[in-house]
């Protein structure tokens, strides 16, 4: 029977160490040996709660199924796997060093049965580093870098040669990344986020949940909104008393209003303000206020919502996060005809400009309230399998299949720019996969400060 044993030590709390590793679906952000994991037992982690885990081996995908056997508070953690010829026994155990540096003790022991059996003990060396790998992971997870990450050489050549830095748009992307950990807690603070009810705001409300935000989810359909809570619920073990719901259609701007009206008496402060509502449509039509639908959903409404919550999001030095699109780098801002009224509508297109302008914005904000405590920041999820996706892009979501990102993949930066103490004071910046990156890449694209002023004149004349 191999025995894997490792230690760390930590500069963490005991207390956010055992929290982070009782959820062992964390476990995806921290073992490089395994690709996804689940916990399938709603409600806070518990004796007998259940986790499926996806282990990754030589490009083969196993599956492995968890359930929690023990847990004392901060101390200790008992779990026990099993997959097609593997058992384990896994127990982690907490132990304070002072009173922000925890030793944690990790042992593993596996059983195999059939082929796996005889050939175990030749494998002992490879688990080992397999092991180490896991605990090395855990201890990056726990202690985050406080810088924030730049972009390298490989990363520059493959911006200038466009696809392979698309290929990374897909889940590769996110699977190479160092760092996964999402570990920062931010117990107490209120998140909004638009587009809760499914896709990227769904995943991101569930983690921003996980890590201890109190939500306002904004959003245009009550049986939706009430699936979406209770999603939340059970991912994150949180109660229902921890998030309020705002009921608006955000393609009319009078609702958006109404919405930041019943935000800003709910809550003087807000800390987290995720602008993640957005759609592509393939026809050209107006909504009620006279305006083309992609540019009302992804560019005037965080405009209006963001505007009207600015006193709430100032008194909660709040973090402003607004959900690009990589296909924006393709279009540059088109202020002679924002309503794409004069060719032919191209839904793509008409999507694409409005977010150049939602990341042209981005950039005026962190410069206007450069003097508040308020940060702006844009980014991109990359490829993400989410409805929004497969409604309104057929043919591509067909086309990538199951290279796509998965909606927790695509809303990692997301919950990052929200929580990560490497992101205090960083604005103006455009991310993708937790790094900055260029805004434009081909030419006619950048915006001019000229034209972000003219942008945010036509802001201003629409609401
Ligand atoms: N998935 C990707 O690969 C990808 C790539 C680049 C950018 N993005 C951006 O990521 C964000 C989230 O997209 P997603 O892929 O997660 O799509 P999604 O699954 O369709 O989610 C979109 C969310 O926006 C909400 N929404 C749309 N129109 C609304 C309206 N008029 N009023 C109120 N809520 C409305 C939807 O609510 P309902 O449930 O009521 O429809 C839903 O909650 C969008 O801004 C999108 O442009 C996604």
């Amino acid at each position: 029977m191999p025995r894997l044993e490792e230690t760390i030590v930590v500069n963490r709390s005991r207390h956010d160490c055992f929290r982070y590793l009782a959820d062992f679906s964390t476990i995806e952000q921290w073992d490089p040996g395994v690709y996804r994991a689940e916990k399938k037992t709603a409600g806070l982690p518990e004796v007998g709660t259940l986790f499926d885990v996806t282990l990754s081996s030589a490009g083969r995908r196993i599956p492995m199924h968890y359930e929690l056997t023990q847990l004392v508070d901060d101390q200790r953690l008992e779990l026990v796997g099993s997959a097609d010829g593997l058992s384990a026994q896994d127990v982690i155990s907490f132990e304070t060093v002072d009173e922000t540096t925890t030793r944690i003790h990790y042992v593993a022991e596996l059983e195999f049965s059939g082929v796996m059996g005889a050939v175990a003990p030749a494998l002992k060396p490879w688990l080992n580093r397999v092991g180490q790998k896991a605990v090395e992971g855990m201890a990056r997870a726990l202690e985050p870098p406080d810088a924030l990450a730049q972009r390298t050489v490989v990363d520059r050549v493959k911006e200038r040669t466009v696809l392979p830095a698309a290929w990374d748009f897909t889940q590769r992307g996110y699977l190479k990344m160092e760092h996964k950990g999402l570990s920062e807690f931010v117990d107490g603070q209120t998140a909004v986020v638009t587009g809760p009810t499914s896709g990227l705001g769904l995943a991101a409300a569930c983690e921003l949940a996980r890590l201890g935000a109190d939500l306002i989810l904004v959003g245009r359909t009550p049986e939706k909104l009430n699936r979406a809570v209770e999603e939340i619920t059970a991912f994150s073990g949180r109660s229902d008393d921890d998030i309020e719901v705002v009921r608006a259609n955000l393609l009319q701007l009078q609702q958006v209003r109404r919405a930041a009206h019943q935000i800003s008496a709910a809550t003087d402060q807000i800390e987290i303000l995720v602008n993640n509502a957005g759609a592509l449509f393939d026809e050209r039509a107006e909504t009620v206020d006279g305006h083309e639908r992609a540019v009302a959903i992804n560019l005037l409404c965080p405009w209006v919502l963001t505007q009207s919550l600015i006193d709430e999001l100032d008194a909660g030095d709040g973090r402003v996060i607004n959900v690009a699109s990589g296909g924006m780098y393709t279009q540059p801002l088109r202020l002679d005809d924002m309503q794409y009224q004069n060719e032919p509508y191209d839904g793509p297109k008409a999507y694409a400009r409005a977010k150049r302008g939602l990341v042209a914005l981005t950039d005026h904000w962190a410069d206007a309230f450069e003097h508040r405590s308020i940060t702006f920041n844009s980014m991109h999820p990359g490829w993400a399998d989410t409805p929004g996706v497969r409604q309104s892009l057929p043919t591509f979501y067909n086309l990538l299949g199951r290279r796509l990102r998965d909606a927790r993949m695509g809303a990692d930066t997301v919950v990052w720019l929200a929580t990560a103490g490497a992101v205090e004071g960083v604005s103006g910046q455009f991310f993708f996969d937790r790094k900055p990156r260029p805004k434009a890449i081909f030419d006619g694209t950048q915006v001019t400060d000229d034209q972000r002023h003219r942008l945010v004149q036509w802001l201003r004349q629409q609401g």
